[in-house]
């Protein structure tokens, strides 16, 4: 089958999670196109489709939202698979929600949607993102689940198979 897998990603983490998945879903035998949400101008080619986003002030970034708003109807017609990451299950992190993304993924209907912990790693970030990120109580540190993210790339290629 031919799949994307776009993702908007600010300073890359979540763009490697994203390379992380599609190499899986290749892995698999499935013809994976890997492309920026902006960049894409057309879905009507792919069978299935995976959208991340990192979460920016509790929301997916505004070219992934854009892409699910574009594409909503074609969305529909066949499976959609979500994923946000964020500070979510970081250890020690002030509690939030990186599922606040609601107004998104009202839209579509989404086979899953899941929160994966992302990086926060100042010296990347501008003088305004340290500071929210300091006020917000960030822990500093990559907490990417790699066996988490290959568990559940996997699934999506069972998925596609059943
Ligand atoms: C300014 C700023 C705001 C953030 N806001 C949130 C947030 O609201 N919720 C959350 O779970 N993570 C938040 N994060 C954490 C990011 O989602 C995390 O660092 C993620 O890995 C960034 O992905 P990227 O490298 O692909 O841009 C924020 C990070 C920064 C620097």
């Amino acid at each position: 089958m031919r799949i994307l897998v776009t993702a908007a990603s600010k300073h890359g983490a979540t763009g490697e999670i994203a390379d992380r998945i599609a190499q899986r879903i290749g892995d698999a035998g499935h013809d994976v196109v890997r492309q920026a949400p902006e960049d894409v101008t057309s879905i009507d080619d792919f069978d299935a489709v995976v959208c991340g986003s990192a979460v920016y002030m509790t929301q997916w970034m505004s070219s992934a939202q854009d892409f699910v708003a574009r594409f909503e109807s074609e969305l529909t017609d066949r499976p959609f698979w979500a994923f946000s990451v964020g500070m979510a299950g970081v250890p020690k992190h002030a509690p939030q929600d990186p599922s606040r993304i609601g107004p998104v993924l009202l839209r579509v209907r989404a086979e899953d949607h899941r929160a994966f912990p992302g990086r926060y790693k100042p010296e990347l970030l501008n003088l305004r993102e340290r500071s929210i990120g300091r006020l917000a109580g960030a822990v500093e540190g990559d907490f990417r689940d790699w066996d988490a993210v290959n568990a559940w790339a996997d699934g999506i290629v069972s998925s596609l198979s059943a």
